[in-house]
């Protein structure tokens, strides 16, 4: 019978967007694409919607429209069924939900951005939205300094009863997570709403509306791990989150005079001599790497040579080589960039390389 049919979900993946902080990498590649433990952070955000049942999903794209299809295509490795929806401009998170009108038509979604990291998956949010159906819900997590994020002040009933952008003086601690549950009543809001002083249809403002029009917004808590990774200390930061969970595996080769310690997973075509490499780490695909010291939280991807170096709590990007160098940590290497050494021998370097870098170290 179709009333017990569960109700039509789709998800919204917004993926567009210009990325400032992230920059350089981001002038050529999308920072939804940024690999964590060799996987782009938006994979993971992509198998986690699959994991909650759901398989419509719309993804937003703009400037990185091409790499962003490139990696996810028609989204049949994740079991989705993906539409590609182009933004001209990031003219603000509301605004993408007024573009998709269109492919949302009436039914409910998760609205999702892309560049989120979320531990825990999202479906408990799926299901406690099926479950009740507001007319929206939001996700939200405590957070020491919330000035960075949206703020949600919740009544006791555990109703949102006002929703902040940025504010300078937060009125909870309780952030907004990018996991957004809506019926159609949001497209609505989307356009009733101005752009906001930095120029964006906010989606903070799209929810107010709904609240101020008596409609039914609700919080769920998010008590996992959850991280936005806007900068390059948040993606060092969800790269050894994730590094935690990997487990030690060897396919590719390791000679007699090397030595792995801990959860240290070599991929397959990578090689490994007389280097010492110290987990949670992960060797990527073809990579070589020779009389080195390879540290904790380290992701070396697909195609690197790292030769004489020493490394540690880094993200070394395809096809880069890193010779000579002691010691590089805390640094996010781009692709195809060389760093060699100069003559004389220094402490340590803190590296932020941007693609196809060529760096001499002193
Ligand atoms: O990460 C959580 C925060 O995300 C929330 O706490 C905030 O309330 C919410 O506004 C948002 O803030 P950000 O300033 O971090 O959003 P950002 O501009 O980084 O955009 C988030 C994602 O959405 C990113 O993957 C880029 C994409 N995007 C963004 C805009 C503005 C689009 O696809 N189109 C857009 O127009």
């Amino acid at each position: 019978m179709s009333g017990n049919q569960p109700r039509a979900l789709k998800a919204l993946v917004l993926s567009g967007g210009a990325g400032t902080r992230l920059r350089p990498f981001t002038h050529t590649s999308a920072k939804q694409l940024v690999p964590v433990a060799n996987k782009p952070v938006l994979f993971y955000g992509l198998e986690a919607i699959a994991e909650a049942g759901i398989t419509e999903v719309g993804i937003i794209v703009g400037d990185t429209a091409e790499e962003i299809r490139e990696a996810v295509g028609d989204g049949s490795t994740f079991g989705l069924k993906v539409t590609y929806i182009p933004q001209t401009a990031p003219l603000g998170l509301a605004h993408a939900v007024l573009i998709a009108r269109e492919y949302l038509g009436d039914d409910d979604f998760l609205m999702y951005l892309g560049d989120n990291f979320i531990g825990g998956g999202m479906t408990g949010l799926v299901d406690e939205f099926r479950a009740r159906r507001p007319d929206a819900q939001v996700a939200v997590t405590r957070v020491a300094d919330p000035r960075a994020f949206g703020v949600a002040e919740l009544g006791p009933d555990g109703r949102v009863v006002a929703l902040e952008e940025k504010p300078a003086e937060p009125r909870s601690d309780l952030a907004l997570v990018g996991v957004y549950l809506f019926t159609a009543a949001v497209h609505e809001a989307v356009r009733a709403i101005e752009p906001s002083a930095r120029g964006e249809l906010e989606i903070t403002h799209a929810l107010q509306w709904l609240i101020d029009q008596r409609h039914d917004v609700r919080a769920g808590l998010l008590s996992g791990y959850w991280k936005d990774t806007g900068s390059v200390a948040d993606m060092l930061e969800v790269n050894r989150a994730v590094l935690e969970q990997t487990e030690a595996r060897v396919d590719g080769e390791v000679d007699a005079e090397s030595e792995l310690v801990g959860r240290v997973r070599i991929e397959r075509g990578a090689r490994v001599t007389g280097s010492r490499i110290v987990g949670p780490a992960v060797i990527g695909p073809d990579t070589v790497v020779s009389g080195s010291y390879v540290g904790p939280f380290t992701s070396i991807s697909r195609d690197c040579r790292i030769t004489d170096s020493e490394i540690e709590f880094s993200i070394v990007l395809d096809g880069s080589s890193v010779r000579g160098a002691r010691r590089v940590h805390a640094s996010i290497i781009g692709r195809n960039v060389e760093v060699t050494p100069a003559p004389r021998v220094a402490a340590a370097h803190r590296l932020v390389l941007g693609d196809h870098s060529k760096v001499q170290l002193p």
